[in-house]
């Protein structure tokens, strides 16, 4: 049993929609078979963007979509996948398997993809191999609407209106893929770049800085100290300050030995369970690292904190192109994932964007394509339940007592997780049982508000491997039975390894 108080009447900082954001690179089968089948495909498709994907998606209200990269983008020149088709050049996807890319997907066939889902656009320029020139140009061409050079040229290219570009990341990585940079050398650059990525007309560009792997705190450091005003941060004067908006920074959870044995996404046993939970809840502490930081450079947190790539990795399925990443997507992913929502809310007041790597086919994907066939994966399931967290006020919740707990080597994981929000006149909770046996009951004290009537959903599986496939799906919502509310306290039995949401009207 586990005892907690929920502050209802305490709404803390708004729970950016944005935290349920999405990334989508040229990598394996994301784009080209997720996302892209083509006009002449058999698979239902509008404008060649398949249409169950964007269905699915929808129904997760994507808030954003990142693209083209990941590392591609650093590799990527927009230029090639524009005007018609058949006249685009190919190039060498260097990064991931090797493979020929044929531009078939470009940024008028992005852009289509962003206004189907209803997506805010995030367009990642190349910083590592690209020219300044380059990244000024593409922005002119997306989003300027009288008859500059670029926007002629979109014209031409069958597009009069200028697109909505807000989000607009500078490199990735640049400390690997991007660039192999020092935090110095790239800071100088997101200079020079940012200096040349102007807003046009009434399009204004939220730019975010490429940032670091994981607890490297001292990249985040190097950022607010060398970006200065260009970051928002001291003295803004006159024209050509243009300043970027936040910082961002990456983090997987990894659980193997070494890169090249990050062990099966489907076949593990329960150490290895809990040993990905450990992972996964470093989270919380690598997000207060960042935020400290931060808070010293930045303390009206005008910056925001953005987590560009996070999920989990493990090897590939056996007999897929090691380049691809592709891996399915069990129990323990969605759990990893629900564990992420609840750090993502409580550091709500400087983190403003996450984006899951990635959204279809590749790594902790919430979609999987097997010919014609679209599988919802666990993670998806954890999206989809966590919806009215987006942009509603989250709300203080803290257990009493002891969190329950075990010990995983030299670490003590707490196996409960939770986090609430209030929108609309309702309160929406999130808990976790990550137990990999014993089911879990919750008290649950909401203070400062009327409890309405409760509805809750569940998911879980008999087993924590439990993954969807296109033939059979044992992972999917129910309805959360054990829910009662006597008062003000809400009392649920959470099943062993199991996700609950669980929603009520409130009135003062
Ligand atoms: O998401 C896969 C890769 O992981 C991205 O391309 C890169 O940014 C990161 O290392």
């Amino acid at each position: 049993m586990v005892r907690a108080v929920l502050e209802a009447d305490l709404p803390g900082p708004r729970i950016n929609r944005h935290l349920y954001g999405h990334f989508a690179e040229h990598l394996g089968r994301c784009v080209y078979g997720g996302f892209w089948v083509g006009e002449d495909s058999e698979v239902p498709n509008e404008g060649g963007l398949r249409l169950d994907v964007v269905e699915a998606l929808r129904a997760l209200d994507i808030p954003n979509l990142r693209w083209p990269g990941g590392c591609f983008a650093d590799t990527y020149h927009w230029r090639d996948g524009v005007g018609p088709r058949e006249d685009r050049p190919t190039m060498v996807n260097s990064h991931w398997g090797d493979v020929v890319e044929d531009n078939s997907f470009g940024t008028h066939e992005f852009m289509a993809l962003c206004e189907l889902l209803g997506a805010d656009p995030y367009v990642s320029a190349n910083v590592g191999s690209g020219t300044v020139r380059e990244a000024a140009e593409w922005i002119e061409y997306l989003t300027r609407a009288d008859d500059s050079p670029m926007a002629r040229l979109r014209r031409e290219n069958g597009r009069d209106e200028p697109w909505r570009v807000p989000f607009w990341g500078l490199g990735n990585e640049p400390w690997g893929c991007g660039g192999g940079m020092g935090s110095g050398a790239y800071a100088e650059l997101a200079r020079q770049y940012g200096t040349y990525s102007l807003d046009h007309g009434d399009n204004h560009l939220y730019r975010i800085a490429a940032g670091a792997a994981d607890a490297d705190y001292r990249w985040t450091e190097v950022l607010l100290q060398n970006l200065g005003r260009h970051l928002g941060v001291g003295e803004v004067t006159g024209h050509g300050t243009n300043t970027y908006q936040a910082v961002s920074f990456h983090h997987y959870t990894i659980v193997g030995d070494s890169w090249d044995a990050k062990g099966s996404a489907t076949r593990f046993d329960t150490d290895e369970y809990y040993r990905t939970m450990v992972k996964a809840a470093a989270i919380e502490r690598i997000l207060a690292g960042h935020a400290a930081v931060m808070d010293a450079y930045d303390p009206d947190r005008r910056v925001g904190l953005v987590l560009d790539e996070w999920g989990t990795w493990f090897d590939v399925e056996p007999g897929t192109n090691p380049g691809f990443l592709f891996q399915q997507n069990t129990l323990r992913d969605a759990l990893v994932a629900s564990v992420h929502f609840d750090a993502f809310h409580r550091h709500a007041d400087r983190l403003v964007m996450a984006n899951i790597a990635q959204t279809v086919n590749v790594l902790q994907a919430m979609l999987l394509t097997d010919g014609d066939a679209l599988v919802l994966t666990p993670s998806y399931h954890v999206f989809a339940m966590n919806k009215g967290h987006h942009d509603a006020a989250s709300l203080p919740l803290a257990v009493r007592g002891a969190t329950p707990s075990r010990t995983v080597g030299d670490t003590e994981l707490a196996t409960f997780s939770a986090s609430a929000s209030t929108k609309d006149g309702r309160v929406l909770v999130s808990l976790t049982n990550l137990d990999a046996t014993e089911p879990l009951v919750v008290e649950l004290d909401v203070r400062g508000v009327q409890v309405g009537s409760v509805e809750g959903h569940l998911l879980t599986a008999p087993e924590i491997s439990a993954h969807n496939t296109a033939t059979d799906t044992p992972v999917v919502v129910s309805d959360l039975q054990d829910v009662s509310v006597h008062g003000g306290l809400l009392r649920v039995t959470l099943p062993a390894h199991s996700f609950a949401t669980v929603g009520f009207a409130v009135s003062a």
